[in-house]
């Protein structure tokens, strides 16, 4: 059998054990495909780079939900659909007044996503339609919910959603109280087009086991949240930024700050990945932009230390820089708080994550993988009173 040929098993297969599920072929997808050795992402055919350099997210988003780029006239009725969805219930907006200020963003957000169903009457109503209603109203209201908390713990007053523009330009208005520039809305953008869907990562996936025991979107959209927040997957570019800024704070020579942590067995936040073997597409598409917006700002310092960082690590471990490595100074270099950078992951990633529901519910299978039990065999049972 040649490596990239799949074995179909069947229920009187021998059980197949894999760490981690690495290679594993959970369900199908038309989503999006990955060639880890070529280092290719497509979206339903399209290839990244095409996207990210001719499409706006809201075209990927419909894109993901419907099967294909709109028209004119579908993205007019998209758009004014998310448009009209953005403001928060009041009670959801509370929450937010009432969350610490020092709270994690990822854990503000989803809690709020979560409290969003108590106040959507169709949150339990699994049809198709309203499961599509009901993805527009999250990826709505996220950006909405991320802004309003950032401000909320600065003191200030939550700015009411526009009822005209792109999410990335609404979202730096919610977040700024001030219309972005062009170049920035244009490079944000393009961050959401990269960061829209990815496979089957573990928040997806995460989301996809959920919504197979027919649980509802907000259910599902809660626990890819809580996925995506760990340093393993999107809670990387946030720890990305920290190294640079500690590198900065220390004057330490950036490539040597990383062969001490590699010497002292640390992992490299924003290197590796499961199943890039070459660079991540997106991490070099968002080096270009970076290097572009550090030199339009005669800053470069952020994106010289991220270049002798990958220096070093392609020469001492041959790893490359997946898409937090980047993602991280460039949304620095925007103006956003680091500790904002994951949750703008999950607003992107919320098109793909609700797009994998809507595609686990046209075929639903629940999914049920096994664990081989090590655990201790054949323990004789002694009663509470006599332990
Ligand atoms: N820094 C140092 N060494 C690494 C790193 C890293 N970032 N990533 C992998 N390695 C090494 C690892 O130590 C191992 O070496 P050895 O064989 O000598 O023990 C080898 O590479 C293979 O690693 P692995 O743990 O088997 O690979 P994996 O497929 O389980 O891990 C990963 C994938 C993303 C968890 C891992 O690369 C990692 O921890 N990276 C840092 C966190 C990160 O950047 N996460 C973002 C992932 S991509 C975007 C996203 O999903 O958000």
């Amino acid at each position: 059998m040649a490596d990239n040929d799949v074995k179909e098993l069947t229920t009187n297969d021998a059980p197949v054990k894999a760490r981690g599920l690495e290679g594993v072929i959970a369900l199908e997808s038309e989503l999006s495909s990955i060639d880890g050795q070529k280092g290719e992402l497509v979206y339903r055919g399209y290839d990244i780079h095409d996207l990210a350099e001719g499409a706006c997210f809201e075209e990927v988003v419909h894109l993901l939900w419907n099967g294909g780029l709109p028209t004119q006239e579908e993205l007019d009725t998209l758009r004014d659909e998310l448009r009209g969805e953005r403001a928060l219930p009041a009670p959801v907006m509370d929450i937010l007044r009432n969350a610490p200020d020092d709270a994690h963003p990822m854990a503000v957000l989803r809690t709020a996503v979560s409290s969003l169903a108590l106040y959507d009457g169709e949150a339990d109503t699994m049809n198709p339609q309203a499961n599509r209603r009901k993805a527009a109203r999250i990826l709505a209201q996220i950006p909405t919910i991320i802004a309003s908390f950032d401000r909320l713990r600065k003191g200030l007053d939550p700015v009411s959603p526009l009822n005209d523009g792109s999410m990335a330009h609404n979202f730096l208005y919610m977040l700024n109280g001030e219309e972005p520039g062009e170049a920035a809305e244009r490079i944000f953008d393009v961050c959401l087009v990269l960061h829209a869907d990815h496979g089957l990562n573990a928040s997806t996936f995460t989301g996809r086991v959920i919504g197979s025991t027919l649980s509802d979107m907000y259910s599902a959209v809660s626990g890819s949240i809580g996925a995506l927040k760990g340093p393993l997957h999107g809670g990387a570019n946030r720890e990305v930024m920290r190294m640079l800024l500690e590198i900065d704070e220390q004057g330490a020579d950036p490539a040597e700050y990383v062969r001490k942590k590699l010497d002292d067995g640390e992992r490299v936040m924003g290197f590796g990945h499961r199943v890039y073997k070459t660079m991540d597409p997106r991490a070099a598409i968002l080096r270009d932009m970076v290097k572009e917006l550090s030199e339009e700002e005669g800053e470069m310092k952020w994106y010289d230390y991220s270049m002798a960082i990958l220096e070093a690590m392609r020469e001492d471990k041959g790893i490359d820089p997946n898409v937090d490595f980047f993602s991280a100074s460039t949304y620095y270099q925007l103006g956003l708080d680091p500790d904002l950078f994951t949750p703008i992951f999950a607003l992107s990633r919320t098109a793909g994550w609700t797009a994998h529901l809507l595609e686990q519910w046209q075929d639903n299978r629940l999914i049920r993988p096994r664990a081989e039990y090590v655990g201790a065999e054949n323990q004789t049972f002694v009663p509470l009173a006599d332990r």
